[in-house]
């Protein structure tokens, strides 16, 4: 039997696990955090994207580990850099990080074929108020998604925690890209909406493997994709940011797959 195919299947096509299967994507989810925590000290002024992703790829590979995103539809970097008014998936290059840019980092590894998906926000030198703002609203609302994760709440409560949240901070919440299922596999139904009504989609169950990962923008939600066709931006160039955890649910809530060993998932932690 293929491997990827085991556990059963909801009426929603969302794949429930094993209660063994938390150990694998316990371990794929460390090492995800663990690079991300290593790679922190090297978010400095005058260091390229490109040279965090460097660090990034041979960490990967030293761990005996796999790049998920790798050769994903053609995508040919260890991680994803988004900075300042980038959303997601900007291309790690030779663009050079200035003074008070904010930056996320998004690192998928394959361990043993379990998946760890996780990103976080970091600062190039001083951050400045309003970004810090965004960061903190973008942190917390990825908390608020994680507190409604529990057998009989609805994926519909997730999103609806997310977006309350970040609206009622006069902020919003990017619709185009959402979080996803994982398990043995990178990206599996639920699309994990960051928004939405209380009591909607799918239920969620005991066994269920999926990432939330909102991003949240100072200004209008709306995106656009660059000549690249993997650089998102704000449409409006107003800053933008993200967190994502890679969570199993549990009977009583869930598990975090990807938190930080060193204690480092927010930039102002140190
Ligand atoms: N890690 C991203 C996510 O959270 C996906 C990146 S796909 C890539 O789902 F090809 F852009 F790397
Ligand atoms: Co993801
Ligand atoms: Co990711």
């Amino acid at each position: 039997m293929d491997e990827r195919n085991r556990g059963r299947l909801t009426k929603d096509g969302i794949r429930i696990y094993e209660a063994a299967d938390f150990a694998g994507m316990h371990k794929a989810g460390r090492l995800a955090a663990e690079i991300l925590d290593a790679v922190a000290p090297m978010v400095q002024v005058g260091q390229s994207t490109g040279a965090l992703d460097t660090a990034i790829e041979r960490m990967v590979d030293e761990a005996g580990a796999k790049s998920a995103t790798i050769g994903y539809k053609g995508y040919q970097h260890a991680s994803c850099i988004s900075v300042n008014h980038v959303v997601c998936h900007g291309i790690p290059g030779p663009k050079v990080l200035k003074d008070g840019d904010i930056l996320n980092i998004d690192v998928t590894v394959i361990v043993d074929g379990w998946y760890g998906d996780t990103s976080r926000m970091f600062v190039a030198g001083k951050l400045s108020r309003r970004a810090e703002r965004l960061i903190q609203v973008t942190h917390d609302a990825l908390f608020r998604g994680i507190g409604a994760v529990k057998p009989s709440n609805t994926f519909g409560d997730i999103g609806h925690a997310i977006q309350s949240f970040v609206e009622a901070n006069r902020m919003s919440v990017v619709r185009d890209f959402c979080g996803h299922g994982l398990g043995r596999v990178f990206h599996a139904p639920p699309n994990v909406l960051h928004y939405g009504r209380p009591g909607t989609g799918p239920m969620l169950e005991e066994g269920m493997f999926f990432t939330i990962e909102p991003m949240v923008n100072l200004g209008r939600p709306e995106t656009k994709v660059l000549a690249d066709d993997w650089t998102a931006v704000t449409r409006d160039k107003s800053l933008s940011a993200q967190f994502e955890h890679s969570v199993g649910v549990t009977a009583e809530g869930c598990e975090l797959f990807t938190l930080s060993p060193a204690g480092r998932f927010h930039p102002t932690w140190t």
